[in-house]
């Protein structure tokens, strides 16, 4: 049995913030965001827009692009580390934003690897024969842990939800599917990127905290590690693949990550220019740009990755 990705989808927000707005907030300027980062712009969501509202549309857009109806899918994943409120999870309020009341939905939470975590426990229900057609959603509202004051973090991060539908098969023949995941965590990194405050902590709101320099340092070396594990389960290789899409956080480290594992520059899907980092609707949001202007086509051999808070880390290898 193997899951295969029946269509992608994508939502942003209308309101895009950009470099020279945030040098109006905080003392920065495009000039560094851009050189450090990468990033030019990123989408902020409305005072109304609930993490739901984003996957909800996303969803709807995937459904589109799969040619599927909501009554068709049976389990709802979705990854996001600012959920509407501590409960429900806020898979629910898309499962009946999409008027589903079969099967089952529920949060999982890996930070920005939460897209990669999402897909990889998907595929394993779908293997397993448990349901037969999914949702997988990366969703975030990011700017609502954001300490707006802080220009070492404020910068860096946006609002966006990106979904993909797979479905369990036999056997099309054609090799196709999510060929393997990787997964990996290690919290003695837990304080280097966090939001400072929870339901369980003596702060129940917080805003996100990070050691800059420190994740920077790790993440290049975890990212092609998770990687290289998955070229050695397959057999495949940096030349075999089409499409390389990582996480979306920073320009530097996509380019150090694929340089050091020999992928060529055009296999490498950027949106980070234009998103900045929506945490665990990144990829999500790059694959769908990437399926919509027509880059990636059936049949080719895409890598996702991720790399976040905790630490976290995650590939998998998809044949479209
Ligand atoms: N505008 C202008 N100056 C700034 C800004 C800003 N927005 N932010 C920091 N600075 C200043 C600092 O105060 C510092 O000034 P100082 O030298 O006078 O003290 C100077 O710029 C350099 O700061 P550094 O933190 O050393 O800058 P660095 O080159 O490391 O870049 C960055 C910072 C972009 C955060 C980098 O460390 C990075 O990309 N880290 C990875 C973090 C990341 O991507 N996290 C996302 C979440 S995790 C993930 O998704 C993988």
């Amino acid at each position: 049995m193997r899951s295969v990705v029946r269509g992608v989808g994508a939502y942003l927000p209308a309101r895009a913030l950009t470099n020279a707005d945030l040098a109006q907030m905080v003392d920065t300027s495009d000039e560094w965001i851009v050189q450090r980062t990468g990033i030019r712009e990123r989408h902020i969501a409305a005072d109304h827009e609930l993490t739901s509202d984003l996957a909800l549309a996303a969803a709807r857009d995937a459904l589109d692009a799969a040619g599927m109806e909501p009554g068709e899918i049976d389990l709802i994943v979705l990854a996001t580390s600012t959920p509407d409120n501590t409960f429900p999870a806020t898979a629910v309020s898309v499962q009946a934003g999409l008027g589903i009341t079969h099967g089952a939905a529920f949060d999982l939470q890996a930070v920005c690897s939460g897209f990669v975590f999402a897909l990889a426990t998907a595929d394993n229900f779908l293997k397993s024969g448990a349901y037969k057609r999914a949702l997988v959603i990366g969703a975030e509202t990011f700017s609502r842990i954001l300490d707006w004051s802080d220009r070492t973090t404020c910068v860096l991060f946006g609002d966006g939800a990106g979904a993909m539908v797979l479905e369990a098969v036999t056997d099309e023949g054609e090799g196709r599917g999510v060929l393997t995941s990787h997964l990996r965590s290690d919290g003695r990194h837990k304080n280097k990127l966090y939001v400072d405050g929870g339901v369980s902590s003596t702060k129940t709101i917080g805003y996100l905290r990070m050691e800059g320099r420190e994740v920077f340092r790790y993440a290049v070396g975890m990212i092609t590690d998770v990687i290289q594990d998955a070229f050695q389960a397959t057999g495949e290789n940096a030349q075999t693949l089409d499409w390389f899409v990582p996480h979306q956080a920073n320009r530097r480290i996509i380019d150090a990550s694929a340089h050091k594992l020999g992928i060529a520059p055009e296999k490498v899907v950027v949106t980070v220019d234009k998103h900045g980092n929506t945490s665990a609707a990144s990829i999500p949001l790059a694959l769908a740009s990437a399926c919509k202007d027509g880059r990636i086509k059936r049949g080719d051999l895409v890598m996702i990755e991720a790399m976040g808070g905790g630490f976290t880390w995650g590939s998998a290898l998809i044949r479209w």
